[in-house]
């Protein structure tokens, strides 16, 4: 007799798991993200840039990757080693790190692009000096090292808490007649203990977003670093902010599709990303406990403007360039806009932080330290 073998997708893939009980909310969103054929990281249709789901800095502008390029010109500059590593964690289709390895001139570095998904980087891409791999183990640690990455953090899998009286709960996700829901159940005591230890007091009935696997992976960062600089691009805030009853109340986790944020984070995984924002206490923290001195921690604005954005030809006065058609001039207004939006102090300019740590070389007198205003 012929039978059909059933069609495999993420709802499917996600009942069976069910079927042996329930998920914490952490393990949900690993799978939403990074199932090997389902996830969202993992299918190369996908898109983020300025028509996908959601635009990240390198991909709103070459502006952005203009300035990274200087900071990695002025690092190689100040080493007087044969060979420095460039590094971008969690760099996605690979746009900055080709950047900054495109921009370089000085033939002392070596560039390498970490994704656990490769999926987006383009064929093309394997022609260039990049290598490009899936851990930070495969990344050479002998020399000085740059570290750079940009909304790696935020895409880590995070948990959902929320305080119930006395009782801290965590969120895990169930079938209910066919659809997914939540479920509380009582948090495990890592949970009282994350939340103490930081003296962090949640309401009743504040949520709070968090992961331990930002602070684990930034420890993996500084361990793998001996000698270099660590600068983390992304969405969050320090622990009190963060963590503020009365205007976090519902934490920060959000899903993105098409341009569109949403609160509804069961819905249709795999079709968009779930991020939350990042404890950048947890970084400081963890950088300073593996030696590093913490030299700059401010918003993305200050920092690309600090290194010098505004030279790209992007920001010049409109007059001083020449266009030949309407289309092309329609194009460079929105280019020029885009690049504007990463120092802007409405947007993501104003909403990425940007952390920078150092260990084992200058601690002073770079670019980004500058006072502007
Ligand atoms: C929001 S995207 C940012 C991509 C890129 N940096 C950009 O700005 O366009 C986050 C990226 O981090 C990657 N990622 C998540 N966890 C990772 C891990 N543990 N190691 C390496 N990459 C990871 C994801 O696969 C994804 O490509």
């Amino acid at each position: 007799m012929w039978t059909m073998t059933p069609v495999r997708t993420m709802s499917s893939e996600i009942s069976n798991i069910l079927t042996h009980g329930d998920l914490t909310f952490s393990d949900f969103v690993e799978l939403a993200l990074y199932h090997p054929e389902f996830g969202y990281y993992a299918k190369p249709e996908n898109r983020i840039g300025k028509e996908g789901d959601f635009v990240t800095a390198p991909l709103l502008s070459p502006a952005f990757g203009f300035a990274m390029s200087r900071l990695a010109g002025e690092f190689l500059g100040g080493m007087s080693d044969d060979v420095s590593t460039i590094v971008d964690v969690g760099c996605g289709d690979g746009e900055l790190i080709l950047n900054m390895a495109a921009a370089d001139s000085t033939g002392r570095a070596r560039f390498f692009g970490v994704d656990r998904s490769l999926e987006r980087v383009s064929s093309a891409a394997s022609e260039t000096e990049v290598a490009f791999v899936r851990t930070l183990d495969e990344v050479p640690q002998q020399g000085p090292r740059l570290i750079v990455s940009n909304e790696l953090f935020d895409a880590l899998p995070f948990s959902r808490l929320v305080q119930r009286g006395e009782h801290l709960h965590e969120l895990w996700v169930t079938e209910r007649n066919g659809d997914l829901d939540w479920q509380e159940h009582e948090a495990p005591g890592a949970w009282e203990d994350y939340f103490a230890m930081r003296e962090i007091e949640l309401e009743d009935g504040q949520f709070a977003d968090v992961s331990m696997e930002w602070e684990a992976y930034y420890t993996d960062l500084c361990r793998t670093t001996p000698r270099g600089l660590i600068v983390t691009l992304d969405y969050g805030y320090p622990e009190k902010q963060l963590f503020h009853g009365r205007v976090r109340r519902f934490g920060t986790a959000a899903a993105y599709s098409q341009q569109r944020v949403t609160r509804d984070l069961l819905r249709d995984p795999g079709t968009h990303d779930i991020t939350a924002h990042i404890n950048f206490s947890d970084l400081i923290r963890a950088g300073e406990r593996a030696g590093f001195d913490t030299l700059f921690f401010d918003r993305q604005a200050k920092f690309l403007l600090a290194l010098g954005i505004t030279e790209h030809e992007l920001f010049r006065p409109a007059g001083d360039v020449s266009i030949d058609s309407v289309a092309e001039g329609v194009d460079l207004i929105q280019r020029r806009e885009d690049a504007r939006r990463l120092v802007l102090p409405d947007g993501i300019g104003e909403d990425i932080r940007v952390l920078v740590q150092a260990k084992g070389i200058a601690l002073n007198g770079w670019t980004f330290q500058r006072k502007l205003f």
